[in-house]
Parts: C-alpha cells; structure tokens; sequence
C-alpha cells in the first residue's frame, strides 16, 4: 500500500516581479483575493485534502505570511473585549487552520531549490507542492484527484492543463501519452521548462500542484542551473522519470493564475460572487455597469 500523503510545501520565496509595484512591499501570496490572503486559500485547499502539515519556504521581507498563520492573542482578546465574538473565533481559527512551518530561502535560486529545502521537514514521505500563483477552485477537486491518482499508482503525479500555443512559453511542458481507459490520467515522458511556442513538446501545461515521492530530493540536489539560470523543478521531476513512472493529471476547468493581473482581477469578481454577504450586492452591481457604454470612456 502507499504511504499516506501527510505534508504539504508551499514554495513562497520570489519577488514577485509580475505584480508590481505592490510587491515592491507586500509579500505576493499575502494579496487579498476578497478578504483572504492568496496563500489562505492554498492553505485552505490542502486541509480540505486532510493535509494538515505546511512547510512554507519563504524570504526576508515576507514575514507577513508566518504573522497569518499564527495566533494573534493581543487581537483576539481585543475583539472578545469588544464583544466582537464571530470575528474573533475567525482570528483563532486561522491560527489552528493547519500546523504551519516557515522556514527562508536566503538565495533566490530556483523553484527546485525552494522545494530542496523541504528535504529535512517531509524526511522519506510522499507530499505535495502547491504554488501558491496557481489557486484552484474547490470544485476542481484538483488535489483530491491527484491524491487518488497517487494512491492507485504508488507514483508521483503532476497536475496539468491545456493552454493556447501561445502561452506554453509561460509554463512547464509535457511530452506525454495516454493510458488506456484513463480519462484524466498520462504517463510523462519529459518536461521542458517554459519553451517557445514553436519547440513545445505539447500544449499540456504544468499547473502549479505536483505530488512527489521523496525520490524528487535526490534528483533536486543533482539538478544544475537551468532556463533563466535557476535550479528548475521541472528539470528535477524530468530526471526522476529517467526510472520511475511519473503521472499528469489533467483537468480543464477552476484554475486562476493569481500572478497575472488580469486573472486575479477576476478571481477577486468570481469568488466574491459565491460569498452569501457579497453575491447579491456585487451581482447588482455588475449588471448595472455591464449596461454602460465602454466605448465613450465614461464609466
Ligand atoms: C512555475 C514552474 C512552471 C509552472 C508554473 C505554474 O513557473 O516553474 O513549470 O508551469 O510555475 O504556474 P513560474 O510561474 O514560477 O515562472
């Protein structure tokens, strides 16, 4: 039987070079999506999956996300005080949501090398690695789906979608092939980190949710600089299937790419919503301005 799947790394070290200016100062995965900061909901996502061990690899200048994650008594006692009793169970809870460990990548050298440095916390375990740019939507089922995979397959298991030609140099690429009476499920032969259109193997994007044995680390630590001169995980999880098989989950729908604005803008639109005290509201809201006339310029 394979072993339980029981930790989670949350790589959240990079500057955030996509979202500026506000990540000249704000942590990226502490952007609030509605009223939560992104790295919540991927926090949330993992519990939901019975994963209740985080490893966050962050960096100087991001303690913000550790802060969320803990108590915060002085606050707590505030709002009871106050008698604002919901808002301060909701401040407890958040720092019993799940048993968080930060830990900084001090030299910005890759996402393989953030992921190396979960070696000595996940110890010879299966566990995931959720990026916290990719949120997926409950109703994905993303995670559960690769867990299931992995159970089935005593492998490791990759989560990917298919994009537009034109946006593959974005992402890691698969070269895959299908398995017979398998609907989600490939079998990787390869992964090429954010190649150009024309040399793309496929337009099967990596997406942000990788499930790995530890093998992966043995791999990591051999994985020499690659494109952009970082130490790529892709590179890493493409010399592991060298000698184990290696599996890509498909799915095509409940993804937002938090780190391209546009997508976040919407991501903020479509999960505010489902929110019972803010759908009706903003519902109203857009219908009213979808009526109005974009083209004079005055909203
Ligand atoms: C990273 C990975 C890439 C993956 C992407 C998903 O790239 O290196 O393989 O497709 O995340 O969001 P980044 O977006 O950090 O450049």
């Amino acid at each position: 039987m394979s072993a339980p799947v029981r930790k989670a790394v949350i790589p959240a070290a990079g500057f955030g070079t996509r979202f500026l200016p506000v990540t000249k100062s704000v942590a990226k995965e502490m952007l609030p999506i509605v009223d939560k900061p992104a790295i919540q909901y991927v926090v949330e996502e993992a519990v939901a999956a019975g994963i209740e061990d985080i490893l966050i690899i962050s960096a100087r200048g991001k303690d913000s996300i550790a802060d969320h994650f803990d108590r915060h008594i002085e606050l707590e006692v505030f709002l009871e005080g106050k008698g604002k009793l919901a808002e301060a169970r909701e401040v407890r809870a958040l720092g019993e949501l799940a048993d968080v460990t930060v830990i900084r990548q001090g030299e910005a050298l890759g996402l393989g090398h953030a992921v190396g440095m979960a070696r000595n916390h996940v110890g010879h375990e299966p566990f995931v690695v959720m990026l916290g740019d990719d949120l997926m939507h409950e109703r994905a089922g993303v995670l559960r789906g690769m867990i299931e995979a992995y159970e089935a397959r005593d492998a490791s298991v990759v989560a990917f979608m298919e994009v537009a030609r034109s946006e593959i140099s974005a992402y890691g690429c698969a070269s895959a092939t299908p398995i017979d009476g398998e609907s989600r499920l490939v079998r990787l032969e390869g992964l090429v980190e954010k190649p150009p259109a024309d040399r793309a193997p496929s337009n099967l994007a990596v997406m942000g949710r990788y499930l790995f044995t530890p093998e992966i680390f043995d791999e990591i630590a051999k994985t020499q600089p690659g494109a952009g001169g970082e130490i790529q995980l892709t590179d890493a999880i493409t010399a592991l299937i060298g000698y184990q098989a290696v599996y890509g989950y498909t799915f095509s729908d409940g993804r937002y790419d938090a780190g391209k604005k546009l997508d976040f803008v919407r991501a903020t639109i479509e999960l505010a919503l489902e929110r019972d005290d803010l759908g009706p509201g903003l519902r109203d809201y857009l219908r009213d301005l979808v009526g109005r006339d974009f083209e004079t310029g005055a909203i």
